[in-house]
């Protein structure tokens, strides 16, 4: 389970002023869940993100993840769960520039302490279809590759928690919908639990949960289908 419980927000702005940017959300989300996380932009969707990894700590309030305190635990200990347990898919595929495709992989496998991380980073890429890309570099892969090599890389330690942060959103509309369907099918392979933050809601009813922000609060959750517990 991944238990938001009561998590608060602020940020301090330039003025001086502090702003809330999510507002009392309370959820449990069964591990295995596939949402669809939607809302305006500035509702705090990248926030929400950010806190269910560790990466940013709530002013108040608690996230366990399977029992691990993501909102309370070290960095050392946040280091770790993000290497081993978090996949990440960014609007901006974040690849290294100087490194080939499988490199770009096994980096992220040998973070996490594999053994076999160059095998593992070909496997991955097999996955998601560019067994023969491996020694590209990003420059010399197009838009909708690069975002696969990121997946790879994502899915390479198979995590139990999938953050996608609008990952469909530089790609044309073959790309975009290749790797949702790769995203979503791969989650579900793994059992990760997904977040797949998008503003296109064709592709968030596609899934079988939906997270929807409004102005920081939680105007709307649904789970159903992909729960493992
Ligand atoms: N580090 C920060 N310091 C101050 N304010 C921040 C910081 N990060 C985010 N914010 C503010 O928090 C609000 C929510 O930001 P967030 O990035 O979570 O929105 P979002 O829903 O992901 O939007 P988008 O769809 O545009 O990506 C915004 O108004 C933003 O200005
Ligand atoms: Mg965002």
């Amino acid at each position: 389970m991944i238990e938001i419980d009561n998590v608060t927000k602020e940020y301090p702005s330039p003025e001086g002023l502090r702003l809330r940017i999510l507002d009392s959300i309370t959820a449990n989300i069964p591990l295995g869940s596939q949402l669809g996380v939607v809302g305006r932009s500035g509702s705090g969707k990248t926030t929400l993100l950010s806190m269910l990894a560790g990466l940013e700590r709530p002013n108040s309030g608690t996230i366990r993840f399977n029992g691990f305190p993501v909102s309370t635990a070290g960095e050392a200990e946040l280091s770790r769960f993000r290497a081993r347990e978090v996949g990440f898919v960014y609007q901006t595929f974040q690849l290294l520039k100087h490194l080939s495709a499988v490199e770009n992989v096994q980096v992220a496998a040998e973070i996490a302490g594999h053994s076999k991380s160059r095998s593992a980073a070909q496997e991955a890429l097999e996955w998601v279809g560019l067994s023969t890309r491996l020694k590209h570099r990003p420059d010399q892969l197009s838009g909708g590759e690069q975002q696969r090599v990121a997946i790879a890389r994502a899915i390479v330690n198979r995590p139990k928690l999938l953050l996608c942060d609008e990952p469909t959103g530089n790609l044309d509309p073959q790309s975009a919908d290749q790797v949702f369907r790769l995203i979503s099918s791969l989650s579900m392979e793994i059992s990760a639990t997904l977040f797949f933050v998008t503003h296109d809601y064709a592709l968030a009813h596609q899934l079988p949960g939906r997270i929807e922000l409004e102005r920081g609060q939680l105007s709307r959750l649904q789970l159903s289908g992909g729960a493992l517990s």
